[in-house]
């Protein structure tokens, strides 16, 4: 299947990474948001990245002017009917998203593919409400998702053998590299990099060392680009929090169990970079 088209639903950090990777690998791209200031700033956040690549001679002033044009914003879902494949990367909610698939399936063409960013909530339930489960899989990107090298496809009992080998395509065109992984809570990295963030969390909670000094170990002890503080403001508190709840959920493991101070941080909407406070201010 040739891929011309393709929508991302939600130009948050996620989407907006999302669209710009794909309007910058030469795809026709649509972003859809709910308000005209939130797609603002999606759109803006991407041609900021641009500037920014261009300033730093990655990109021309021809290629940066390519990519503009390939890349559209609307409020409107119905705008998304002659697009091939569409990524969904709204926030981690489930019923969101259980609103989402189905008003999908009724826009796009029957052929086009369905596809979740999301980090760890169940796609074969998203896929469900749909009347092509064969054609919904996740295709799950990593913060910055224009600069990580990876992404996860994930397939549900229902993916197609035909959708997993066109996404794995799809994801090579856009310079990532793709690794599969079965439809249960957290996938690969998230199984794994949770209860490693939770776990600075309760280090810290316990008075084992500092932010600082965790963060400084874990960098300069394990060549990590980021220590785990810094990783947690930069991919989001609530969206750590979200992962952490839907993987202890699955699987009932006291590993993934979110730490007291981890929801009381977001509860008082101390989120990381994005809200300007975190473990860290900004
Ligand atoms: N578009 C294009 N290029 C971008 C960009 C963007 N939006 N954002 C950054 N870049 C480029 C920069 O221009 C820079 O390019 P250069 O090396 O050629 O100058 C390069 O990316 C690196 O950026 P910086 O120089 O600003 O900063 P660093 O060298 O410190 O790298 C980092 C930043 C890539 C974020 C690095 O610190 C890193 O890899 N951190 C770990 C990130 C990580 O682990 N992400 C995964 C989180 S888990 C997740 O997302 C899953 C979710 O479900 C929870």
């Amino acid at each position: 299947m040739a891929i011309h088209k393709v929508g991302v639903v939600g130009a948050g950090l996620m989407g907006s990474g999302i669209a710009q990777t794909c309007a910058q690998s030469g795809y026709e791209t649509l972003v859809r948001e709910i308000s005209q200031p939130l797609l603002e700033k999606g759109l803006a956040r991407i041609y900021d990245a641009w500037d920014m690549m261009a300033s730093k001679g990655k990109l021309s002033a021809e290629q940066v002017a390519e990519n503009r044009a390939r890349l559209h914003g609307t409020l409107d879902l119905e705008e998304f009917a002659d697009c091939d494949l569409v990524i969904e990367a709204v926030i981690e909610n489930m019923e969101e998203k259980l609103r989402l698939f189905p008003a999908l399936d009724k826009i796009l063409q029957p052929e086009a593919l369905i596809l979740s960013n999301t980090s760890s909530l169940n796609i074969t339930q998203m896929g469900a409400v749909t009347r092509r489960p064969e054609k919904v899989c996740g295709l799950h990107f990593f913060n910055p998702a224009p600069v990580m090298k990876l992404v996860e496809v994930v397939r549900t009992i229902s993916t197609s053998d035909q959708t997993i080998a066109e996404v794995q395509e799809f994801a090579r065109s856009l310079g990532k590299t793709p690794v599969l992984a079965k439809d249960t809570a957290g996938f690969i990295v998230n199984f794994l990099l949770i209860p490693y963030l939770i776990a600075a969390i309760r280090m810290l909670e316990n008075g084992v060392a500092s932010r600082d000094d965790i963060d400084t170990a874990m960098k300069l002890g394990c060549g990590y680009p980021m220590g785990p503080f810094t990783l947690l403001d930069y991919v989001g508190l609530d969206t750590t929090l979200w992962a952490a709840e839907a993987i202890y959920e699955e699987f009932k493991d006291p590993l993934y169990a979110p730490p007291p101070l981890l929801r009381r941080m977001v509860l008082s909407g101390m989120t990381g970079r994005k809200s300007g406070r975190g473990f860290y201010e900004y």
